[in-house]
């Protein structure tokens, strides 16, 4: 599995991952005017974000929960782990906060992964996604078709409307919005999975990219323009 194979260098190698400001928002939004008992990492990794509430006065209780040993093996004592695929997984509504960083993309069916998530949650329990999205359909279907060529695992590349849609689809409420512009060196992403990748010409079927990622293009690398897209969402009453 590549997130196996990666997992020893994850942390270091995609750049937003131990990105302290990312992890600060996401924070801020989730501890405001609430106390944080008890956090679930969903498809957590190495534990980089749900280990960051580890930090918060009182102490929460942490738990990442993902299907490969290898990030799990990652994660920072005193947190708790679960290794498990997400939707077979069995909750007990015993989580206040709920964190889904980079996950929804690995799933085919993103409204049922996003459902599950209700079974774990308790009461006024807040969730928060996050995740790169695309500014329009024709990137993500380029970037969709990068992806799933680097990363066989990879289900979904969302747009902003995509994802939000299967939020509400879901029967979630949004409580917060927010985005942050990102670039991904194409050839950086190609090196952190390991897959050799001619820049110049692409292989075929990554042939031809949309008007909005071919006006980035730098010299033999492309730069492809995303969002990080940040939601706080509550179940709806
Ligand atoms: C891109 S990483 C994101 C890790 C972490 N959320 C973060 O933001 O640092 C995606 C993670 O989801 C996990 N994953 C993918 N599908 C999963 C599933 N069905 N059940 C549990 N974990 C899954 C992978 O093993 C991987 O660790």
């Amino acid at each position: 599995m590549v997130d196996d194979a990666r997992a020893i260098s994850f942390e270091r190698s995609t750049p937003w991952v131990a990105d302290a400001a990312l992890s600060k928002v996401c924070l801020e939004d989730l501890t405001r005017d609430r106390v944080v008992r008890s956090v679930l990492d969903v498809g957590g990794g190495t534990g980089a974000l749900g280990s960051q509430f580890l930090k918060v006065e009182p102490r929460p209780s942490v738990t990442v929960l993902d299907r490969s040993p290898h990030m799990l093996a990652r994660v920072p004592r005193g947190c708790r782990t679960i290794l498990a695929d997400w939707v077979s997984a069995e909750g007990g509504h015993e989580f206040d906060t709920v964190l889904m960083r980079q996950f929804l993309h690995y799933t085919s069916a993103p409204e049922v992964a996003l459902l599950h998530a209700l079974e774990f949650m308790c009461d006024d329990a807040l969730m928060y996604i996050g995740q790169l999205v695309a500014p329009s359909q024709a990137s993500a279907d380029w970037v969709h078709a990068i992806g799933t060529y680097l990363d066989p695992g990879r289900s979904t590349v969302f747009t902003e409307r995509g994802l939000r849609d299967a939020v509400h689809g879901a029967g979630f409420g949004e409580l917060v919005v927010r985005r942050f512009e990102y670039r991904e060196s194409l050839q950086q992403w190609a090196a952190r999975l390991r897959v050799p990748l001619a820049p110049n010409p692409l292989p075929p079927k990554l042939r031809p990219s949309p008007d909005v990622v071919r006006e980035l293009r730098l010299g033999a690398d492309h730069a492809i323009s995303l969002t990080w897209l940040h939601l706080v969402v509550e179940a709806a009453a």
